[in-house]
């Protein structure tokens, strides 16, 4: 565990510890507000990612920060990062040896951060998070309270590309995120 941010990035960019390694182009560390109230964990950078070095760029990320200004809240309020640090050839799902050698990388930044609120955008993140009992389709929309951490399940912003539904019910998820972080900073 690092106690700050630089000697942390440096150990990821110099990471062998999974398959991954090997075809990457750049890491993708993380971005955003160090001291944010809220983090959003997604899944593993795709192409555009890979190539830029920072999460959610792509398709699936424009799309995001479409919701964001919708809802009238700012991604630099933020701080986001994924599950895995290298990008998954073909984008497919991180291996399980990929997500837990890269785990111990995503929980040092949440003790770094001190996030009050987590949104697990997908599965993945879900289920690395929070455990394999969890189910995307039946948790999204819904709290989950875990160590003084408040969790917000929701779908993957990717999934969103793929049906319609499920932006109207990503909608509804960062409203719900939108009115607690305003709960929480009345406080
Ligand atoms: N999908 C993810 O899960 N993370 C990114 O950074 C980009 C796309």
């Amino acid at each position: 565990m690092y106690d700050n941010w630089e000697e942390l990035e440096e150990s990821i960019k110099n990471c062998k510890k999974c398959k991954l390694c090997t075809n990457r182009n750049n890491i993708v560390f993380g971005e955003g507000n160090k001291q944010a109230k809220v983090m959003f964990i997604g899944e593993g950078p795709g192409a555009d990612e890979d190539s830029q070095g920072i999460p959610f760029v792509g398709k699936a990320g424009q799309l995001m920060n479409k919701c964001f200004e919708g809802l009238g809240i700012k991604r630099q309020e933020f701080y986001i990062a994924n599950i895995v640090k290298c990008r998954p050839p073909s984008n497919r799902v991180p291996e399980q040896d990929e997500a837990d050698a890269c785990l111990d990388y995503l929980r040092n930044q949440v003790v770094l951060v001190k996030p009050e609120i987590i949104v697990l955008l997908g599965s993945t993140a879900l289920k690395n998070i929070l455990g394999k009992e969890y189910g995307i389709t039946s948790s999204r929309g819904k709290w989950v309270e875990s160590k003084g951490i408040l969790y917000m399940p929701t779908w993957h912003p990717a999934a969103l590309l793929r049906d319609e539904n499920k932006k109207i019910e990503f909608w509804q998820d960062l409203k719900e995120v939108r009115k607690k972080m305003e709960s929480l900073s009345e406080r």
